[in-house]
Order: structure tokens, then C-alpha cells, then sequence
């Protein structure tokens, strides 16, 4: 095989691996987003706020998305850890579940643009 037959191959699967999350937010789908969030967040994120039917019932309360202030850092890559791994994995509340093996990995990212598009 000619290496120049593989290198459009390679080149991509390097480009595919130096993609930051900044990147990975930048190309999501944000009407994607907003559907997993009606799906999945919803309850107790509610409208964004933490006011969900069983968000407002909680202590810490949902993080506030329209305030936009983040606990566990707030670059697309801390906010994209939580939702994959839960606030348990940065010392915070169980009730912020782990969503890695439920939401594909593009709908995370999603989920990440669409939060950020709620802060006023
Ligand atoms: C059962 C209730 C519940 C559901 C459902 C839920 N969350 Fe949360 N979420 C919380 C709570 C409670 C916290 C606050 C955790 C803490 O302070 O330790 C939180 C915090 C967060 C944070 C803030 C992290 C930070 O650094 O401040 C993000 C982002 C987040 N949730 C995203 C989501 C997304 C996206 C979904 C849906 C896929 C979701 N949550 C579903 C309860 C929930």
C-alpha cells in the first residue's frame, strides 16, 4: 500500500482527535440538545432555573442555567464531565446522575450547547 493511499485517513482520524470540547460544542445540535434536556433534565432543571417538579424539591437545588454560575467549573469540558460522569464525580450531590451510558456522546455535547443557550 502507498502511504499517500492512507493519509487523508490519518490526517482525519488526527483531526478527529484534537478536536477540543469548544470544537465539539461549536458543531452540536442544539435543537438536539434541547430535546434530551425536555427528556432528561427536565424534571428537575425545569425552565433552567432548578424548577422542575422534582428539582425544587432538592437540597443543593438543580444548578440555576439562567444565572449561568457553575460549581465544578464552567468550561464546556467541566460542564460536558458532569453530565457524563455526575456531580458525584467532582464530590457534589448523587441526585446529578450520570448520563454517559444513557445520552450518546454528540447528545451530550448538545446538551452542553443548549444549557449555555438558557443563561440570560
Ligand atoms: C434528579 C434530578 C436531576 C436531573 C434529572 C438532572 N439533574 Fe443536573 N443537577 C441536579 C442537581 C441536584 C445538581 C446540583 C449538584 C450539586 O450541587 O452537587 C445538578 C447540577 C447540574 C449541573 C451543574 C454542574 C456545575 O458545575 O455546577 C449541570 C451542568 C447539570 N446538572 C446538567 C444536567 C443535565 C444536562 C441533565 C439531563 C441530562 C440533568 N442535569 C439532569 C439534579 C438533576
Amino acid at each position: 500500500m502507498r502511504i499517500w493511499s492512507i493519509a487523508p485517513l490519518a490526517a482525519s482520524l488526527i483531526l478527529a482527535s484534537v478536536a477540543t470540547a469548544d470544537d465539539k460544542v461549536a458543531s452540536a445540535d442544539v435543537a438536539k440538545g434541547k430535546q434530551a434536556y425536555s427528556t432528561y433534565c427536565f424534571t428537575c432543571h425545569g425552565d433552567g432555573s432548578g424548577n422542575g417538579p422534582v428539582g425544587k424539591t432538592l437540597k443543593p437545588p438543580p444548578r440555576d442555567f439562567v444565572t449561568g454560575d457553575f460549581k465544578y467549573g464552567g468550561s464546556n469540558q467541566d460542564i460536558f464531565e458532569v453530565i457524563s460522569n455526575g456531580a458525584a464525580s467532582k464530590g457534589g450531590s448523587a441526585m446529578m446522575a450520570p448520563w454517559g451510558a444513557v445520552i450518546p456522546e454528540d447528545t451530550r455535547w448538545a446538551l452542553v450547547k443548549y444549557i449555555r443557550s438558557l443563561k440570560k
